[in-house]
């Protein structure tokens, strides 16, 4: 059985990753997964995390299961996180699932709109993240696109985005990064958010609210004002949240899927279905990052431990930013870089082709995602310089 299957092409993203492990180059410089490094290049585990992973050891009591929603009291403080003070007038309304990762709470959210409609559309934005399309498809969830990033201006095609949710449906779902969009950077403002969450209400389909970047964009809590928008106007949409950056807690894959239902009694049907489809892909999700998660909001200590973290790589990352700008156009490279300082969260396209990125790759050791997508912490004061050569040495 198994010799008749054909090899697959490695992911895009993973595959650039294990590529530069492999790279023997001393200058190389990895822009390619989305992981946050600071200054040394290192992708640290952060204090708050270190001292709650210290508490636990001392003070976990048991390995026994812990359930199919994980970790309660972490859903219940995700939901603030995500909320804020909406989220005690929607708690009637909301039930949340620990998953692992965001990708993890996806893919449930996936199976729980397949059980809702089986002949769901998901529009996504042209583009999305590479793995948003395949992860649907696996569910059996038809994938269609709508128009989001101009690659042209480097801004957004907000009319055509309009128009073409216009035509969605009832009973589709349209899919919107909550902030930090990767992998253009490029955000909705406040006001186009306010369109969106009336039009969602208009035509009655299910918004599906990826936010997996929350705190890296403006604050945590600018972050999660479109999301709040939607949630203000509509009876019905899903949240899918991740730990992986703001909370650096990549590899523990901590993530929770959101389900908020127009009433109560919904909101418990919705859960059990949302639970049956956790316990038929995975079970339970692992205990140890979302306990992370827990005991840090919990404590006012290590929530402020954590929020002066969170500020210091949202700092480091727009302060590149503005270094990438300026460091390009130092070069005298004729290209306008000025939207890199205008976007959010850790990506932006370079807007380059494809020769260049090989180029970059093979003359540089500079790993970039094929669609010109850059990680801009990847860069730092020591590798700026090699870096705004190499680009401008491949534009020419
Ligand atoms: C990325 O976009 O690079 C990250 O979300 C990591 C991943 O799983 O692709």
């Amino acid at each position: 059985m198994f010799s008749e299957l054909k090899p697959l092409p490695t992911d895009p993203i993973l595959g650039l990753m294990a590529a530069y492990k492999q790279d023997n180059n001393p200058q190389k410089i990895d822009l390619g997964v989305g992981v946050y490094k600071d200054e040394q290049g290192n992708t640290p585990v952060l204090r708050a995390v270190k001292k709650a992973e210290a508490f636990r050891l001392e003070n976990e009591t048991t390995k026994s299961y812990i359930g199919l929603a994980g970790n309660l009291d972490f859903c219940q403080k995700i939901e603030s996180l995500l909320l804020g003070e909406h989220s005690a007038l929607l708690a009637n309304r909301v039930r949340t699932a620990q998953a692992p990762g965001g990708t993890g709470a996806l893919r449930v959210a996936a199976e729980f709109i397949k059980r809702c409609n089986t002949n769901a559309t998901v529009w996504v934005t042209t583009p999305t993240w590479a793995n948003h399309i395949s992860l649907f498809e696996a569910a059996g969830l038809t994938v269609k696109e709508y128009p989001y990033y101009d690659y042209e201006n480097k801004g957004l095609l907000f009319d055509e985005m309009i128009n073409a949710l216009k035509q969605v449906p009832k009973g589709d779902v349209v899919l919107l990064h909550a902030c930090c969009h990767n992998p253009s950077g490029m955000d909705l403002n406040q006001q186009q958010w306010q369109t969106v969450a009336e039009l969602a209400k208009e035509q009655g389909f299910t918004p599906l609210i990826d936010i997996a970047y929350q705190g890296f964009g403006t604050s945590l809590e600018a972050d999660a004002q479109g999301l709040r928008a939607v949630a203000d106007q509509v009876d019905e949409m899903i949240i899918c949240s991740s730990c992986s950056k703001n909370f650096g807690l990549y590899r523990e894959r901590v993530g929770a899927c959101s389900i908020i239902a127009k009433d109560s009694n919904v909101a418990d049907v919705s859960n059990s279905v949302m639970l049956s489809v956790v316990r038929s892909i995975y079970s339970m999700p692992p205990a140890h990052g979302a306990d992370i998660v827990n005991t840090i909001l919990s404590s006012t200590e290590l929530t402020q431990m954590w929020h002066d973290e969170l500020d210091e790589m949202r700092g480091r990352i727009n302060g590149l930013r503005t270094l990438i700008k300026e460091s390009l156009a130092a070069k005298g490279v004729d290209q306008d870089f000025s939207f890199i300082d205008r976007q959010h969260g850790m990506f932006s396209f370079l807007g380059i082709n494809k020769e260049q990125i090989d180029r970059l790759r093979n003359e540089y050791a500079i790993y970039i995602v094929g669609s010109s997508r850059v990680n801009v912490a990847g860069v730092s004061k020591d590798n700026i310089d090699y870096f705004a050569d190499a680009v401008a040495s491949v534009i020419k």
